[in-house]
């Protein structure tokens, strides 16, 4: 198995196209990236502050704090509200495994409601079905740039003293009628991991509109540490490795070297730059939890702001194109309906739908796609213990576990260029799909 995998990649070196979910971010010139390799220290916060400012705008009138991971946001928030022992949290069971880990460390219970066949979300009548008495936080997810029911969700608990977490980390910038998602709840956290809507390798946001709220927690944030400097020099090479490798036609060079180093990683036990303590239910990392994000981090994400709208537009066009296209081959059964719900403005992180031949579909597309970096194949993914361990019982989200096998994503470049090549590349395949 090893060893077929293995032949696997290095076939793949040779290929001159091979599209991966690495959302690819900003061309930075090298005097750029020398000014930026400088701002790697541990008290210049009011690079923070610039990029706090500049995202919220994107989003709506609220304000934002930065934090090494979204998870890490979702832990300041939950302590601040004063979540602990006998209280549930619900999410959705398609999701990461560091979102539970973030409920668990607080003492309360993670709770899972089930997916939307329709946008891979979370649903009301899913969330419904988990309410009890012990429900303080409820976290609705927009899965792969499609909105869920937020407003419904919204609704629903107007009258209710239940605090509403909306998790945009795979969703920016998408609309409901005109309003932006992120603005619907009491907060919204984002991801700036490398395979998120903004690309800045890691980092992640709280977003709030309520004042009161922003105030208490950027007077616990202040107390908050920074990553190390000998770590945030690690995050660094690995960001200039895939700002280079991680592009256009030398994707397949970059996947494979990438693959190796994580193979010699593995083998001489050296720690990976990613923050990939919290894959499991452990509550120690060996950086600090929850962490401020690096100043130069934020840096890269002014630039990436700067170019939002335009990788935004492109990624719009590729799923006109791509639905285009489906339906020209009269096969837009395929489609979740969500795609052709014109009240929604959706920017996809990738493209979804499920197929009940998934696996076969896979396995023709491998040498096109990274499909092993699929998402949500399971209710919780990235983990490193059984389901159980996360207190997720099987059986317990059926759309879940059923969709996950048959889920099948298409990665969503910032290049429009990228895009019609795999565009035309693809067209050879949905034959496979009648
Ligand atoms: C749906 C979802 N929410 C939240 C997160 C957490 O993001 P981060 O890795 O920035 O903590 C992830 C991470 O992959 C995710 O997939």
């Amino acid at each position: 198995m090893f060893f077929l995998r293995l032949l696997r990649y290095f076939y793949i070196f040779f290929k001159r196209h091979f599209f991966i979910f690495v959302s690819g971010n900003s061309d930075f010139s090298k005097m750029k990236l020398n000014s930026i390799y400088k701002e790697i220290s541990l008290d210049n916060s009011y690079l923070n502050e610039e990029f706090e400012n500049k995202f919220s705008k994107l989003i709506g009138s609220g304000k934002s704090l930065t934090y090494a991971a979204a998870r890490m946001g979702l832990y300041h928030l939950l302590k601040e509200l004063g979540i602990g022992k006998n209280d549930e949290v619900i999410l959705l069971g398609s999701t990461c495994s560091v979102m539970p880990n973030a409920i668990i460390r607080t003492g309360a219970t993670p709770i899972y409601s089930d997916v939307d066949k329709e946008t891979f979300g979370s649903s009301l009548s899913g969330i419904k079905n988990c309410i009890s008495k012990n429900t303080k936080v409820i976290i609705a997810q927009h899965s792969y740039g499609i909105p869920c029911e937020i407003d419904k969700i919204k609704d629903f608990l107007k009258d209710k003293n239940i605090f509403l977490v909306e998790d945009c980390a795979l969703t920016v910038g998408s609309k409901i009628k005109n309003k932006n998602v992120g603005t619907f709840g009491d907060a919204a956290i984002f991801s700036f991991d490398h395979t998120k809507p903004i690309n800045l390798f890691m980092g992640g946001v709280l977003y709030t509109e309520n004042v009161q709220l922003f105030e208490k927690l950027k007077n616990s944030w202040k107390k908050i540490e920074n990553i190390p400097v000998y770590r945030q020099k690690k995050i660094w090479k690995e960001f200039i490795f895939e700002n280079k490798f991680f592009r256009n036609n030398i994707a397949a060079k970059g996947f494979f070297i990438s693959k190796l180093r994580s193979f010699f990683r593995k083998i001489f036990f050296i720690k990976s730059p990613f923050l990939d303590d919290d894959f499991g239910t452990s509550y120690i990392s060996d950086y600090p939890y929850p962490a401020r994000m690096p100043s130069f981090l934020c840096s890269i994400g002014l630039e990436e702001i700067k170019n939002f709208k335009e990788f935004s537009e492109a990624k719009k066009v590729f799923l006109k194109n791509f639905i285009k296209l489906i339906k020209e081959s009269s096969i837009e059964d395929i489609l979740p309906k969500s795609y052709l719900n014109d009240r929604l403005d959706i920017i996809p992180s990738r493209i979804c739908f499920q197929i009940n031949n998934g696996s076969d579909f896979r396995k023709r597309l491998r040498f096109l796609i990274d499909v092993d970096s699929t998402w949500f194949l399971e209710p919780i993914i990235v983990r490193n213990e059984p389901l159980k361990n996360f207190l997720y019982n099987a059986g317990s989200c059926k759309n879940s576990e059923e969709i996950g096998p048959k889920m099948i994503n298409i990665p969503v470049s910032n290049s429009k260029h990228i895009n019609e090549l795999l565009l035309k590349k693809l067209k050879k395949f949905l034959f496979l799909l009648n």
